[in-house]
């Protein structure tokens, strides 16, 4: 049998098991256009997402360097969401640990694009134009967190030792540290970006982490036999992974708020209005996704200069 008529009675048999001619849906080959790149990608449409508020032209740098960033955080969920069904897998966590770990060193390296890319001039002119927007508004990145440790380790730090790991999900996403970091410069109440971020994602956040509980990649670790979870390279590639996402990505970000914001004697105040001086850097916030790979000395000097 040649290979067309292999391939022809494979393409029959399972046009078949469906009740369905397979000569109709050869007709229909016969009509149907080929491929392009434009339009598997949805190119046209990735094009016209930029909607710029105003028309000052580094707008646009700022709106696609945010797509580019979200693009990265799906990527990033993309392989967070196929670890629960592989568990016990450790060449598997190890394997995609690194593409995460890839993922996130591509975003740290880039950010320079926002640090030195925009003309301050006018970025504090349209920056006036997005409140109170803010990228504290990103459901990714607090899924990418909600997926990779258990909710306790995300708790606000000066709480995290007077709540039980055991407590129930409300009430440790009810503390959860961005939750509670998102206050008023002046009152102390949630901001308005907090509370509109709430509103729109709190059911699917609470929804989420009752879903991983005990799936998170932490725990995929955690759950590996002894021999695997002391493989130098997993806990390495752990390890570079959690400084990547909770030091090295968040003191670029803290730099561009710094260029930007940053004017004596008084700093400017962030689109989201938080106390973004004291909220943002890494050394403040101890957020450690796997808290046990680390000495209690690393612990103890997160986020600072070694
Ligand atoms: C010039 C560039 C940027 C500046 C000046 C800036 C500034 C800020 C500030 C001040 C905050 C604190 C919340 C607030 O009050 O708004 C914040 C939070 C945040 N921004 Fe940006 N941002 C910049 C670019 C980006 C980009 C490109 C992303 C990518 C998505 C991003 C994602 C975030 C996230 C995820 C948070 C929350 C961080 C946390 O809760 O620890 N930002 N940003």
């Amino acid at each position: 049998m040649s290979e067309l008529e292999a391939n022809l009675r494979l393409l029959q048999e399972k046009y078949q098991a469906s009740g369905q001619d397979m000569n109709s849906y050869l007709q229909g080959l016969m009509h149907s256009n080929y491929l392009t790149y434009w339009d598997y990608i949805h190119l046209d449409t990735l094009l016209t997402l930029q909607k710029p508020k105003t028309s000052f032209p580094d707008e646009q740098i700022f709106i696609l360097y945010h797509q580019i960033t979200e693009l990265y955080f799906k990527l990033s969920l993309n392989e967070l969401e196929q670890l629960p069904a592989r568990g016990g897998d450790a060449d598997f966590l190890l394997q995609r640990i690194k593409r995460l770990t890839a993922y996130f060193s591509a975003l740290t390296h880039s950010f320079q694009i926002m640090i030195d890319g925009m003309e301050p001039e006018q970025f504090l002119q349209f920056r006036m134009a997005l409140l109170p927007a803010s990228g504290f508004q990103s459901a990714q990145y607090r899924m990418i967190e909600l997926r990779a440790t258990p909710l306790h380790n995300l708790v606000q730090f000066e709480l995290r030792s007077q709540i039980s790991s055991d407590a129930p999900v409300q009430e440790l996403l009810h503390n959860i540290y961005w939750g509670r970091g998102a206050a008023e410069l002046s009152s102390g109440n949630k901001t308005l970006t907090l509370r509109q971020f709430e509103e729109k994602y709190g059911a699917e956040f609470l929804k989420l982490a009752e879903e991983v509980k005990g799936k998170t990649l932490y725990e995929m670790y955690l759950d590996l036999p002894e021999s695997d979870r002391q493989r130098p390279e997993i806990i390495e590639a752990m390890r570079t992974f959690d400084r990547q996402v909770n030091i090295d990505w968040p003191l670029m970000h803290y730099k561009s708020a710094v260029r930007y914001l940053k004017r004596e004697p008084e700093d400017i105040a962030a689109t989201g209005g938080t106390n973004w001086q004291k909220y943002l850097p890494p050394k403040n916030q101890f957020r450690i996704f796997f808290p046990e790979l680390w000495s209690i000395e690393e612990r103890e000097t997160w986020g600072r200069p070694h």
